[in-house]
C-alpha cells in the first residue's frame, strides 16, 4: 500500500517513525506499507524523522494528483483551507484518507463521508479524537450491538495537563501551559485547547458516532479552563476530587445534550484519576453497561499509533462507515 503524508508536525513525524520501526510487523500484520511522498510548510527544517527518498511536493494539493499513491495522510489541520481541500480532493481522485483533523470533522465529515462512500472510499479518522486511545473503533465495532445513553470523558491532553500540573505541583498557568507545549501535546493555536474548542470537535464527532446523528457544533455550550484558579483545584482536592475539563453528551428524552466545562470529580470516580496529558472515556450502553477507556490523548508517538492502525485497516480492505452508520443516514 502507497500512503503520502501531508503535515510533518509532531504527528506526521512521529508516523514516519513508527512506520519504519515497525515495518515487518506492519507486513505481517497487514500488508508492507511504503511512504512515497511527504509535503510540508517547510523543506529545509530539522525534523525529528528521515525524509530519505521519499518524494517532497511543495503543494500538499499535488499528493491527491499522484497516480502512485493508494492513501493520503492528512496531518495539517484546520477545518478549513488546504486541510479540507486537501481530503476533498484526495477522495475525489480516488485515494483512501486517513486524517486527525478533528475540526474538519467536526465541521465536514458527513459531507465528506458522502463523499468517501459515494467513492468505496475509506475515510478515517480514529486520531481525531483521544490521541492513541481506539475510541472511534470501540464505538463503531466493540460496543455496536447497543444502545448507548452518554458519553463522558476528558478529551483534551492539553488542559489536562495544565490542571494536573496546577493542581499537584501549584504550578501557575502559564508555565504549564508552555509545558505542555514543549511536549507536542497542545494545539498550533492553544487557545483551541483552553477554551474547549478542541474538546466541543472531539465531543461533536464522539457523538455521531455514538447517537447516530451528524456533529452539531453549535449545539455544544462551551467552557473552558481559563477561568480556574488554583485555589479552585485545592478546594477541589479538599473536598476530596478534582476538576477536570469534561466533555459530556447525553442522549435520551430530552434528545442530545451536549456540554464542554470544568466539572468537580469524586476521586471515587477513574475520570478524576486521569492526569497529566492523558484522556479517559466513560461510555454508557444499555446490554454491557459502562466501558471505560483510558490512555494517552495527545502527542506524536500515541496520535502516530492510530494513524496507523487506520493505515492497517485499509490495508486489510475493512471498510467501515466513518461514523458507524451511513453519512446520509445521519440526520
Ligand atoms: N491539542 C490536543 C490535546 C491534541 O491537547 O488534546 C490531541 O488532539
Amino acid at each position: 500500500m502507497r500512503i503520502a503524508i501531508a503535515g510533518l508536525g509532531n504527528v506526521g513525524a512521529a508516523t514516519l517513525r513508527l512506520l519504519r520501526a515497525h515495518a515487518d510487523l506492519l507486513k505481517v500484520r497487514g500488508q508492507e506499507i511504503t511512504v512515497v511522498a511527504v509535503s510540508a510548510r517547510t523543506k529545509e527544517k530539522d525534523r525529528p524523522c528521515d525524509l530519505t527518498g521519499l518524494a517532497w511536493e511543495d503543494d500538499p494539493l499535488a499528493l491527491a494528483a499522484r497516480n502512485d499513491i493508494d492513501v493520503v495522510v492528512e496531518l495539517i489541520g484546520g477545518a478549513e483551507g488546504v486541510a479540507h481541500d486537501l481530503v476533498r480532493a484526495s477522495l475525489t481522485n480516488g485515494k483512501h484518507v486517513v486524517t486527525a483533523n478533528k475540526a474538519l470533522i467536526a465541521a465536514h465529515g458527513v459531507d465528506l463521508a458522502k463523499n468517501a462512500e459515494e467513492a468505496g472510499l475509506n475515510l478515517s479518522f480514529e486520531a481525531a479524537v483521544c490521541g492513541g486511545i481506539p475510541v472511534l473503533k470501540t464505538l463503531r465495532e466493540g460496543m455496536a450491538a447497543n444502545r448507548l445513553s452518554s458519553v463522558r470523558g476528558i478529551l483534551n491532553g492539553t488542559c489536562n495537563y495544565i490542571l494536573t500540573r496546577m493542581g499537584d505541583e501549584g504550578m501557575d498557568f502559564a508555565t504549564a501551559l508552555a509545558e505542555a507545549q514543549q511536549q507536542g501535546y497542545a494545539e498550533a493555536d492553544p487557545t483551541a485547547d483552553i477554551d474547549g474548542g478542541d474538546t466541543a470537535n472531539k465531543l461533536a464527532i464522539l457523538s455521531a458516532l455514538s447517537f447516530g446523528l451528524a456533529p452539531d457544533l453549535e449545539s455544544i455550550f462551551v467552557e473552558g479552563i481559563r477561568p480556574i484558579t488554583p485555589s479552585d483545584l485545592s478546594d477541589a482536592a479538599a473536598r476530596g476530587g478534582r476538576i477536570k475539563l469534561l466533555g459530556i453528551a447525553t442522549h435520551g428524552e430530552q434528545g442530545l445534550v451536549q456540554r464542554v466545562q470544568p466539572v468537580f470529580v469524586p476521586l471515587s470516580e477513574p475520570l478524576a484519576r486521569v492526569g497529566g496529558a492523558f484522556n479517559g472515556i466513560e461510555i454508557e450502553g444499555d446490554f454491557v453497561g459502562t466501558v471505560f477507556l483510558q490512555g494517552q490523548g495527545a502527542g506524536g508517538n500515541a496520535t502516530a499509533s492510530s494513524v496507523v492502525a487506520d493505515l492497517l485497516a485499509i490495508a486489510h480492505n475493512h471498510h467501515s462507515f466513518a461514523f458507524g452508520v451511513a453519512a446520509k443516514s445521519l440526520a
